[in-house]
């Protein structure tokens, strides 16, 4: 599948709502954690895919907002899970050139979360390959609203006109100011929603589902995506003809 791909339109920027470890962990008769243990390897796989290709930008969704309303033990899993990860993959990213950065609302994560993120954040920062962002305590409305709030206070202080609002403006107050837009976005597992992830970003990226739960996502999934996203017409609200010349 690797050598199918045209490597000169690959995605800058590939987002991933890796979505599936408790169904994978209850097919096997395991409790959900058992699900997110198995999920670094998919991680691990597409994080080396991508900087393997080539490609500029990884988003992972590895927390929601709205994922602190789980039962109390399973959070503990993930963010202790998280911690450990961390630690163990750091000096694999720097051996990949990796650079690790997060967004979201890292400052409500658990302390020892926090440190370690903003810990391996610095180590990873001159890296100059793959910039991975994982994307934890993270909404797509929080986002949109941190940003609102800014732009009223910089009214309120005579910082800002409201004529001078505009979309490079407002792109800059979001967490993912200087990273371009995905062009695609994979999401495992089967759901087709978005679940409050990269709302303003995705406007018009293009959207691969595919069934495999995420502890069993590797490589070649990874390529079958970025194969289909290419076969794909962005029209941008154009006509094909108009794209094609
Ligand atoms: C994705 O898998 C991981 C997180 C949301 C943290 P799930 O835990 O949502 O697995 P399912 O969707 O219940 O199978
Ligand atoms: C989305 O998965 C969040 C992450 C992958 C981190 P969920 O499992 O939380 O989404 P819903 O609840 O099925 O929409
Ligand atoms: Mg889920």
């Amino acid at each position: 599948m690797k050598e199918k791909l045209d490597h000169n339109n690959l995605p800058e920027h590939i987002a991933v709502i890796m979505d599936g470890n408790g169904r994978w962990a209850k097919k096997k008769g395991a409790a959900r954690v058992f699900g997110h243990q198995n999920a670094i390897e998919a991680v691990r796989e597409v994080t080396e895919g991508c900087a393997e290709l080539g490609v500029h930008y990884l988003t992972l969704y590895a927390f929601s907002t709205e994922n602190w309303g789980r039962p109390k033990l399973e959070v503990e899993a993930l963010m202790q899970l998280l911690v450990s990860t961390i630690s163990n993959e750091v000096e694999t990213l720097m051996k990949n050139n990796v650079r690790l950065t997060a967004i979201g609302d890292l400052e409500s994560l658990p302390k020892s979360c926090n440190h370690k993120l903003k810990e391996a954040i610095e180590l990873t920062n001159s890296n100059t390959g793959l910039t991975l962002i994982l994307a934890l305590n993270y909404s797509g409305r929080w986002e949109i609203l941190q940003a609102a709030k800014k732009i009223a206070q910089m009214v309120e202080n005579d910082q800002l006109q409201s004529s001078e609002v505009n979309v490079s403006l407002w792109e800059n107050l979001l967490s993912t100011k200087n990273i371009p837009d995905p062009e695609l976005l994979i999401r495992t597992s089967g759901e087709m929603r978005i679940s409050n992830f990269l709302l303003w970003q995705i406007a018009y990226t293009e959207l691969y589902v595919t069934p495999v739960l995420w502890p069993d996502f590797r490589r070649e999934h990874l390529y079958e995506a970025i194969f289909a996203f290419q076969q794909r017409e962005r029209r941008f609200g154009k006509i094909s003809e108009q794209v094609k010349s």
